[in-house]
């Protein structure tokens, strides 16, 4: 059998049960990569399924242009690796013999050698003439999120549908406690790798194209993590005073309970999370820092406060809520292919739930950074502001930042924009005691 051709055959049953069976390529890909040995092969069936699924109607373009007859149900997992195996002409433009060879022979993998000749020649079909261009109006993501995505955005619409189907660039986040930017980029040079820093956050590098994380320097001692401008920008917007009592209620997997800590170790920090599974990355993040004795680590449900809150407040607290995830779409592709619309109201009840309870977890005068990943009005500046009138004692703060879209309250950032992922945030000031005015 040919090398390449397992990778293929694994990428094609990932693709099908995610496009035809609704199953979360998270999770697809989670069973599926252990089963090859070789971290190459591992990186090449996540591009070819990120690749497909950021953009599945230009393959599905291309079969309706030059098949006959549409394939049958059956034949989901032929679909599949037919889009795999576009997907490595374009865009991940591999040497095309041999992928078009280990493709053509992943059918064999499949039990479908009776549809090599199928495969190879559409693929060569592909390799000649390029993909049928597509309709730009045309796009995967459900009407109903479009519909909304139109009306509350329209000025941005075809720029977020565009810039959530292409890669993002990778981000570094340097450990402060550890090495300065410039220092830790001097040593990327070094090792032949490019990046450029962003004025804001103050860790964050751009590398001008991925590499394999085995490759940074410092990775495995926790010198530096990969991390999304958006996200890094959460560690600014909350900015707790040094020796603090914070909270980071919805925790996992960790990434900016660890920036804070960076930032600074004399912080006292509880991370939370409902999800004792993801709770146990978080804890492996913060080994691989050496900050794992200066966390309190609770798996419960944030808004049940009797569960886990001693009734000590927090001087600052943080709600990476819980969201749509629509300004990640270029990450978790098949985010638009799963969310229903009754999604977005459940979701909305429960940000709601959290911000509420969480509230009370607030020390008088402290503040509350509410976050998320979503480009949805409803999980952002109007939850926000429904909260804000339910609640006397908050109000919302200015943030100092500059980027994204400055909103009547919160900040939110587009998908793509400066390269970052699309995300919200909003700072709250609880009223101090006696009611008078916070100084800052
Ligand atoms: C957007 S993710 C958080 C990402 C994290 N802040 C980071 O930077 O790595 C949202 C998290 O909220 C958690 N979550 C959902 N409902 C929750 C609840 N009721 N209480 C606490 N955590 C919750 C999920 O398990 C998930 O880990």
């Amino acid at each position: 059998m040919l090398p390449g051709a397992q990778p293929r055959a694994i990428a094609a049953r990932v693709l099908d049960a995610v496009l035809h069976r609704g199953r979360s390529l998270k999770a697809e890909l989670a069973t599926a990569l252990p089963t090859l040995p070789d971290p190459r092969d591992r990186a090449l069936v996540e591009a070819m399924c990120f690749a497909v699924l950021r953009q599945p109607l230009r393959y599905e373009a291309a079969l309706e242009a030059w098949m006959p007859r549409a394939l049958s149900r059956r034949d989901g997992e032929l679909r599949a690796l037919l889009f795999a195996g576009l997907a490595q002409l374009d865009p991940l433009q591999l040497p095309a013999h041999a992928a078009l060879a280990a493709t053509v022979e992943a059918t064999r993998v499949l039990g479908r050698k009776h549809q090599a000749g199928l495969v190879n020649a559409l693929l060569r079909r592909a390799q000649r003439d390029g993909l049928p261009a597509t309709d730009p109006r045309h796009s995967h993501w459900p009407s109903w999120l479009r519909g909304l995505l139109r009306k509350q955005w329209p000025e941005h619409f075809d720029a977020i549908l565009a810039n959530s189907a292409i890669a993002p660039p990778m981000w570094l986040r340097v450990n402060a406690a550890r090495v300065g930017r410039e220092d830790y980029r001097a040593q990327l040079a070094e090792a032949g790798i490019q990046s450029m820093a962003p004025a804001a956050p103050a860790e964050a590098l751009r590398l001008d194209a991925a590499v394999p994380v085995s490759t940074l320097p410092g990775f495995a001692e926790g010198v530096v993590s990969i991390q999304d401008l958006s996200a890094q920008l959460v560690a600014d917007a909350l900015s707790p005073a040094p020796g603090a009592r914070v909270l980071d209620a919805c925790a996992a997997p960790g990434g900016k309970s660890a920036h804070l800590l960076e930032r600074d170790a004399s912080l006292r920090l509880t991370a939370l999370d409902i999800d004792a599974q993801r709770l146990q990355r978080v804890r492996s993040g913060l080994v691989r820092q050496g900050f794992e004795d200066r966390v309190e680590l609770l798996a419960a449900d944030a808004a049940e406060l009797d569960a886990w809150w001693d009734g000590r407040p927090f001087d600052a607290v943080l709600l990476d809520a819980p969201c749509s995830a629509t300004g990640i779409v270029r990450r978790q592709p098949d985010v638009v292919l799963h969310r229903r619309e009754s999604d977005i109201a459940a979701l909305t009840v429960l940000q709601a739930r959290l911000l509420d309870a969480l509230w009370h977890t607030v020390a008088p005068g402290g503040v509350l950074v509410y976050a998320t990943c979503s480009i949805l009005q409803e999980e952002n500046e109007a939850q926000v502001r429904a909260f804000l009138a339910r609640t006397p004692d908050a109000r919302s703060e200015a943030l100092d930042a500059r980027y994204g879209h400055d909103r009547e309250v919160g900040r939110q950032r587009l998908p793509g924009e400066d390269g970052g992922d699309g995300f919200f945030y909003a700072r709250l000031r609880r009223s101090p005691p006696d009611g008078s005015a916070h100084p800052g």
